[in-house]
């Protein structure tokens, strides 16, 4: 019971990685909030760990604001923060992925963590504690060709973790992000244009460890960067990658 009689608000938790670390944190004793674009999965998610569901577009300032709402007037605080709702555009040429995809992918990717930090890290302030973790990648570190503007946005999560971490230390509130290699949820043939085997063995051959990530991966480090245990760990952004950015 690692969490124990801690509150969390994890988003895009309806599914893959977020999935994963929502039933953990709930494991471990936490109260969660699953967040999330798909209303019914959420709610599916939210009844299997007594958690609460919440329908929320991370982009939309006004449903990031009601969000914040609901948990804060539920619990009194939100102890944890997971920004891990992300999306991407297909492998493209990079002067061919058109504005409304890239506009759609830096919002849901970026401008996500900006608001759910502007109605959420007040109330950290206010009690003086407050765990945030962002699900970046190591596309923030080690580009792939062809996922270009994904891969910025990833970069960008991983300078604002920094940049936060380093504002909100003082304020006694932790930031950290995550890394994630290629992993076995939903997203996973987007990034790779398909899913065959030989399209697989590509991905593979590029990860040391030889296998893909898993939400129980991403689970376990999202619950040490988020427990009390790594309260001297802030501003980090843990490759959870196999050994694909060595
Ligand atoms: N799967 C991978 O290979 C991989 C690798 C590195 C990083 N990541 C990152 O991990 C995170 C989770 O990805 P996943 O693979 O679990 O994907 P997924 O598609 O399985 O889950 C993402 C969830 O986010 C939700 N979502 C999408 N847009 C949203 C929005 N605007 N508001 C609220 N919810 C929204 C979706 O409904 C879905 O439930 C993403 O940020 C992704 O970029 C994934």
């Amino acid at each position: 019971m690692r969490l124990q009689d801690k509150t969390a608000i994890v988003t895009g938790a309806a599914s893959g990685f977020g999935a994963g670390i929502a039933r953990r944190f709930a494991a471990e004793g936490a109260r969660v909030m699953v967040a999330d674009l798909a209303a019914d999965a959420a709610l599916a998610l939210a009844q299997e760990i007594d958690g609460v569901a919440h329908g929320v577009d991370v982009a939309d300032d006004a449903q990031v604001k009601a969000m914040a709402a609901g948990a804060l007037e539920r619990w009194g605080r939100v102890d944890i923060l997971v920004n891990n709702a992300g999306i991407t555009h297909l492998p493209t040429p990079l002067e061919e992925v058109d504005e409304a995809t890239f506009d759609r992918v830096l919002a849901v990717n970026a401008k996500s963590v900006y608001l759910t930090a502007r109605h959420l890290v007040p109330a950290m302030k206010a009690a003086g504690a407050g765990a945030i973790l962002n699900v970046a990648s190591t596309a923030g570190l080690s580009p792939r060709p062809r996922l270009n503007w994904y891969n910025a946005s990833k970069g960008w999560m991983i300078t604002a973790t920094k940049a936060m971490a380093v504002e909100l230390a003082p304020a006694g509130v932790r930031v950290n992000a995550l890394c994630p290699v290629a992993g076995e949820t939903p997203l996973l043939p987007s990034f790779m244009g398909g899913d065959t085997p030989e399209l697989r063995a590509k991905f593979l051959a590029t990860i040391p460890i030889g296998r893909f990530s898993t939400p129980e991966d991403l689970a376990n480090a999202a619950l040490y960067l988020c427990s009390d245990e790594a309260s001297m760990v802030t501003g980090v952004a843990l490759e959870v990658d196999g050994g694909r950015c060595i």
